[in-house]
């Protein structure tokens, strides 16, 4: 059974699409063991309570130095055991030393289609904003493995999503996050569940 770290920083829609598959049988051989947020506030706690799923805050105001927190961060996810760490609107830079213990264990959502609207300060709406101010007719979402850089791993899985007009940065986002988001995360997760490789 793959034992899953899932972190957010917000709302939860992603965690709760995978709580959703796990119940409902599109991913197998995985559980989540733990949810870790940044902020205390994040509804994504709320999700992961009801589901009787242990909920961690770590978050650097609480410790004395960046490095402090580094090092708590990578402890929860030994402490639960965690074997793939999931990044669902984590919006706190995971540390050097988690990327080399977790190599190839850390997958990120990421809310375009990369290598298009991503790196550092593309996060949230400002991508979408980012895809409509370019005027794109297909934009979407991206599964990737984590590495140094941001955004800038291997990617697993993407999917496309059309871009109507009229759309705001809300109503693409609201897309994107149903019709792409919510679908390809759960998909890699039970891929690398059950060892099945990426076309
Ligand atoms: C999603 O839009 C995701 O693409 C991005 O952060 C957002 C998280 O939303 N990485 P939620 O907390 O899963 O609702």
């Amino acid at each position: 059974m793959l034992r899953v770290g899932v972190l957010v920083s917000g709302g939860g829609t992603n965690l709760q699409a995978i709580l959703d598959a796990i119940d409902g049988g599109i991913i197998v051989g995985a559980e989540v063991v733990a949810v870790i947020s940044n902020n205390e506030n994040a509804y994504a706690i709320e999700r992961a309570r009801k589901h009787n799923i242990p909920a961690f805050i770590v978050t650097p105001k609480a410790y004395g130095s960046r490095e402090e927190f580094n090092n708590a961060l990578l402890e929860t996810m030994n402490v639960c055991k965690v074997d793939l760490i999931v990044l669902a609107g984590f919006l706190v830079k995971i540390p050097e030393a988690m990327i080399a213990a977790y190599k190839n264990r850390i997958i990120n959502i990421h809310p375009s289609l990369i290598p298009s609207f991503c790196g550092v300060g593309f996060y949230g709406l400002k991508v979408h904003e980012a895809a409509l101010k370019r005027g794109v007719k297909v934009t979407g979402a991206t599964v990737h493995y984590v590495d140094e850089g941001t955004d800038t791993g291997p990617i697993l899985l993407q999917k496309a999503v059309e871009v109507r007009a009229g759309d705001t940065p809300e109503i693409l986002q609201r897309r994107v996050m149903e019709e792409a988001e919510w679908v390809i995360l759960p998909q890699a997760i039970n891929m690398i569940a059950n060892n099945i490789q990426a076309i």
